[in-house]
């Protein structure tokens, strides 16, 4: 779950109320593993005998714990210790909520975890939404601690009732621990080792220093597709230097990478470092401020891959995710997502299951996620965001919940739901209904198949026109086609969105559903829209080819200046005037197509050439 080097110690997370014995449980292991500082014990028992109390390995553990908090002591700022194998760092699991608080920011990285619960009282809802918490977050290393064994005089059964009750909530939460240790804390017993006390005889195995020395610390994330987070953009002298964290994979000087989510491509030219610049490279958890030969806008949030391993981006994601906010997350609930870097808000499309890992077999009323409850949404974002399912990348694939500025949650993304959930409907009970004309009973009639042309490019560079000289030309042919227009969508149709980048993207959703319901309907659809995001042209082609029809990206291109100089609405005259604000290619993004099927450039041909080329290509992709 973390970036550390390969020697760093062991984190270690321990779950499980006071009340059970965790401080007890710390303060044996530290003491039995030699963790702790000479005549620290000795005081203790001192300031006990002084109050006229007995002591307890609890109060050496809170004596810590305080120095810890008061930052008494430098050393004491972690609490760690040494098993046979290992070094090994202890983080408390404190309150619920800071807990689930720290394990979902990452800052409690841990590589395994001790889950205790007390053989007296068996388990609490605490421990099962800490579980299912554990296992959402993807820790696999963990294994339970069944304290206080002498409470109920080393009762095998005692013990059996607990794992047999424990093995099935746990596997909910997709957790397979790797053992179960009886133990007495208190009396020393299962700690490091056990006496030869014959009511133990059943119960001697592998005490917890040993289970612990077995788990391994997570290996430094070398391997992986390369993530990095702009946390800034600094101007220094002439210089622009993105400044950012290097999250997963390497990267270095002269690296070929891509800027999301608006796809902004570029060189790294130098990697910076403060105050020596050292390697000409940089690895996971490093902080580092890279120069770039083109001057691409990057800003704050973005994340940079290398071009051939990219994450995904898109404004809605699935996920699973826990809640905290004072009332219920219902569907439509408005939260701020903050996922590294990247903030939005954010809308929870829909709920699509809630419950209470304390209580998961009560149904929470309404559908909505009760507070300390979890579940899985959709959520769509206000504007794209940069992602990729946790299960793949854990540091891009995690994110926080806000209400205004609190901590409301949190959760992982499981996958996108691009199609905005294709195939479902939020209603629910639908069922596709399928015909008895196939697409070939349909070709056959008309003399060619049906299919969409998708022609992308900017404002002005003449993708309507081409779009209508073809029509013209191919329906006097005998053709069944037709125009989608972006222009004449948004006055019908697409009515309610405007030009934000979500609004364009649900914008072309709806544009690519339209075309595959003309495409199946036998139609050669020629679409005409500017549809400036890749990601979501790529989702049109999915759309369509679901349907099982053809899909073909024609790019209309012409540079900006061509297009302004056209200005066939008079629209970039506003745009210039102030009267129209983000407007694609000049303050909104267009992101050109990588591999169309056909690129027009219009600055170099003439109408009846580019209607000519256009119509060609469409005859034979889908004439017969
Ligand atoms: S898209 O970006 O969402 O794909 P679409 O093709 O539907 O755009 O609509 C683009 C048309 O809307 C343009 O041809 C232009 O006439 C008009 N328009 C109005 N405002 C804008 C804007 N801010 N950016 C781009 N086009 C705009």
């Amino acid at each position: 779950m973390g970036s550390e080097p390969a020697d760093a110690p062991l984190r270690l997370v321990l779950c499980g109320s006071v009340d059970h014995g965790k401080s007890t449980l710390v303060g044996r292991l530290l003491h039995e593993t030699g963790a702790l500082p000479a005549g620290r014990i000795e005081a203790v028992r001192g300031a006990c005998e002084r109050r006229g109390v007995a002591f307890e390995w609890a109060f050496l553990t809170d004596a810590l714990q305080a120095e810890r908090d008061q930052n008494v002591t430098i050393d004491a700022a972690h609490i760690e210790m040494r098993t046979a194998q290992r070094r090994v760092r202890l983080i408390d699991a404190p309150g619920h909520e800071e807990f689930l608080r720290n394990m979902i920011t990452g800052a409690a990285g841990a590589d395994a975890a001790l889950l205790l619960v007390a053989a007296d009282e068996g388990w609490r809802g605490q421990s099962r939404r800490h579980a299912w918490l554990l296992g959402l977050l993807g820790l696999r290393q963990v294994a339970v601690v069944v304290n206080k064994m002498d409470a109920v005089a080393w009762d095998e059964g005692a013990f059996r009732r607990i794992v047999a009750e424990g093995e099935k909530f746990l596997a909910e939460a997709g957790l397979a621990p790797v053992a179960w240790v009886p133990v007495s804390a208190r009396e020393g017993e299962g700690v490091t080792r056990w006496s030869d006390h014959p009511a133990l005889a059943w119960s001697r195995g592998t005490s917890v220093a040993e289970v612990v020395d077995g788990f391994v610390p997570a290996s430094a994330p070398e391997g992986r597709p390369l993530r990095f987070t702009v946390q800034d953009v600094w101007r220094q002298d002439a210089r622009r230097i993105v400044v950012g964290r290097v999250e997963t994979g390497r990267v270095q000087v002269g690296d070929a990478v891509t800027f999301w989510p608006f796809h902004r491509e570029a060189t790294v030219t130098t990697i910076e470092r403060w105050p020596e610049p050292g390697a000409p490279e940089a690895g996971p958890g490093e902080c580092v401020g890279l120069t770039l030969a083109e001057p691409v806008f990057v800003e704050r949030g973005h994340v940079m891959s290398h071009r051939a391993d990219a994450p995904l981006v898109s404004n809605r994601a699935r996920a699973s995710v826990f809640w905290l906010g004072a009332t219920d997350l219902a569907a439509d609930a408005a939260v701020r997502v903050k996922l590294g870097a990247q903030s939005v808000a954010a809308r929870v499309a829909e709920v699509r299951r809630a419950f209470d890992p304390a209580r998961p077999d009560d149904a929470p009323s309404g559908g909505a996620i009760p507070r300390r409850g979890a579940g899985e949404v959709t959520l769509q974002f206000a504007t794209p965001l940069a992602f990729d399912p946790h299960a793949r990348i854990e540091e891009t694939g995690r994110f926080v919940l806000l209400e205004g500025e609190q901590i409301a949650g949190g959760g992982v993304i499981t996958e996108t739901a691009g199609g905005a959930g294709r195939g479902e409907s939020r209603g629910g009970n639908v069922t596709e209904t399928l015909g008895r004309i196939t697409a070939a009973h349909r070709a056959a009639r008309h003399g060619h198949r049906g299919g969409v042309v998708w022609c992308t490019g900017l404002s002005g560079a003449g993708k309507s026109t081409l779009a209508r000289a073809a029509e013209r030309e191919l329906w006097g042919r005998g053709w069944q086609v037709c125009v989608l227009d972006g222009d004449n969508l948004r006055r019908g149709l697409n009515a309610d969105l405007t030009f934000s980048p979500s609004d364009r993207l649900e914008n072309n959703r709806r544009a690519a559903e339209a075309a595959r319901l003309l495409a199946e309907a036998g139609l050669a659809v020629i679409v005409a829209i500017i549809s400036p995001y890749r990601a979501q042209r790529e989702l049109a082609r999915r759309v369509v080819l679901e349907g099982g029809d053809d899909f073909f990206e024609v790019f209309v291109r012409a540079p900006l200046a061509v297009c302004e100089q056209r200005d066939p609405k008079g629209l970039y005259a506003k745009v210039r005037a102030g009267q129209i604000k983000e407007f694609t290619g000049v303050d909104a993004p267009y992101e050109e197509p990588e591999a169309a099927e056909l690129v027009l450039a219009t600055d170099a041909l003439s109408e009846a050439e580019g209607t000519e080329r256009l119509i060609q290509f469409i005859v034979g992709r889908l004439g017969m």
